[in-house]
């Protein structure tokens, strides 16, 4: 067997980099635990008149993905770029050519993850994707070998590091939605297209990547109800905090006798709920199994190192199935058709903001409304505006069914008193 182990990069950005620095730093640990030396032979990039300060010799550097992809010297392929369409097709043509692949793509895995499962067994290749949620954070490893023996009831967490890190920020040092974001890309912790951070779509790929593993079920992007924190308003923060709550983009994930239901939206949670200790670009995962109980896994959940180190962990369990001859072996089927769960059957706490016309019975043909779809309320907050006749209303509700809510809202946006509702969001936690 040989004694060295031949790696092609896709990529070479804030990830890549990391990657490599890693391998280098960590050599000899790394040659220990697998028994023979790493070599990047190949590094594809875009741009190859870009400097760049990684040590990587420029003979090494392609803009060819076939320079990568049909090397018969590379034995495992590292993406590390990112997109979906374009490299859904190189890396099918990297598996085709019989090369291991370690992703860190949450976009492709939660669009094109069975796919490539497939064609990776055909051709007994390993297909390892760790980085693709929650960066640094162990999650995908825990959920498919440390808690593989138990049946997963529920996951939740704070998955995006680029909304915590900006939600942080407004709320610890009222900073402003667009120059935090800003911060944020700089970090290298936002996608190439932060749109997808902001929109909450990257964490309703993590959830739907979450999904699938836990519950061993088919689940799609689509499955998933998606709203960001595009438009959140510092006034939402501060209203939350003086309901005894804090607003987080929390992901859940639920599975039930009525089905699964995934979400990712921003919510409020009680105060001294654990995930609102998780800051900055920290992500965290609640895992609850029938059998374990709740689980927890916290650390970085974006940034260069952090994610290399999820990615070079990846690379070494592969290594070591191919010097164990076991490549190929690690996909199983989902284990269940898709069941979702339906509106009637979710039940949350709903925290509303609105801009209402101060008139004699207002409130009370608000609540009416409420009263018909039995909703009755937790807490309720008045306060003046800068306008005189007009008040702005915060209420919590207790808990309701997704499609009575709708209604209700759908009711109070016709009512002539109510000049708009500006917020909605979850409420966990708390009294029911
Ligand atoms: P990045 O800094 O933008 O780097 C992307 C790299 O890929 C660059 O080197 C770029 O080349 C190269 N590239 C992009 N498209 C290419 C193409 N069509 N052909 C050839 N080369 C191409 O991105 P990143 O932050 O490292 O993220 C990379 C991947 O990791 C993404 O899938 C991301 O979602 C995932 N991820 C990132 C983080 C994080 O904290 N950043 C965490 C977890 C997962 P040039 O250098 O020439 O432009
Ligand atoms: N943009 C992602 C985030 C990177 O902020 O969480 C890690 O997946």
């Amino acid at each position: 067997m040989s004694n060295t182990i031949t790696v092609g990069l896709l990529g070479l950005g804030t990830v890549g980099g990391g990657v490599i620095h890693i391998l280098k730093e960590h050599q000899k640990e790394i040659s220990h635990k697998i028994g023979c030396e790493v070599e990047i032979k190949s590094v594809l990039v875009h741009d190859m008149k870009k400097v760049r300060d990684v040590g990587i010799d420029p003979a090494h550097m392609t803009d060819q993905y076939e320079d990568v992809t049909r090397d018969p010297d590379i034995d495992v392929v590292v993406e590390v770029m990112g997109g979906i369409e374009h490299t859904f097709s190189i890396l099918m043509d990297a598996i085709n050519h019989q090369k291991h692949i370690v992703t860190a793509n949450k976009d492709l895995v939660a669009q094109y993850g069975a796919e490539l499962f497939q064609a990776s067994q055909e051709n007994q290749c390993d297909f390892y994707y760790e980085a693709s949620v929650a960066g640094g954070i162990p999650i995908i490893r825990s959920i498919m070998d440390g808690l593989s023996s138990d049946r997963i009831t529920k996951m939740m967490g704070i998955v995006n590091g680029t909304t915590n890190y900006i939600l942080t920020k407004m709320s610890k040092e009222g900073s402003d939605f667009d120059h935090v974001l800003k911060e944020a890309q700089e970090l290298g912790f936002a996608e190439a297209d932060p749109t997808s951070d902001v929109d909450g779509l990257d964490a309703a790929r993590k959830m739907t990547i979450l999904s699938i593993l836990g519950f061993s079920m088919p689940l799609n992007l689509e499955d998933v109800s998606v709203k960001g924190i595009r438009g959140l308003s510092i006034s939402d923060i501060r209203y939350a905090e003086q309901l005894g709550y804090c607003l987080k983009l929390i992901g859940i994930a639920d599975n039930n006798e009525h089905g699964v239901s995934v979400s990712v939206e921003p919510t409020l949670l009680p105060k001294d709920h654990p995930l609102t200790s998780v800051n900055d670009e920290y992500n965290a995962v609640y895992v609850h199994g029938e059998a374990v109980g709740e689980t927890m896994f916290y650390g970085p959940g974006a940034g260069q190192l952090p994610t290399a180190t999820a990615i070079v962990s990846d690379l070494i369990a592969v290594i070591k199935n191919v010097r164990l001859g076991t490549t190929g072996a690690g996909y199983v089927n989902p284990q269940f058709g898709k069941k979702l769960k339906p509106k009637q059957a979710s039940l949350t706490k709903k925290y509303l903001r609105l801009h209402v016309h101060d008139q004699p019975g207002m409130l009370m043909e608000m609540t009416q409304i409420f009263a018909e779809y039995d909703i009755s309320f937790d807490q309720i907050i008045q306060l003046p505006t800068d306008t005189p006749e007009e008040r702005e209303l915060m209420m919590i509700t207790h808990q309701v069914d997704e499609e009575r809510f709708g209604k209700a809202l759908e009711d109070l946006n016709k009512l002539e008193t109510v000049r708009s509702v500006d917020s909605v969001f979850r409420v966990e936690g708390g009294q029911s």
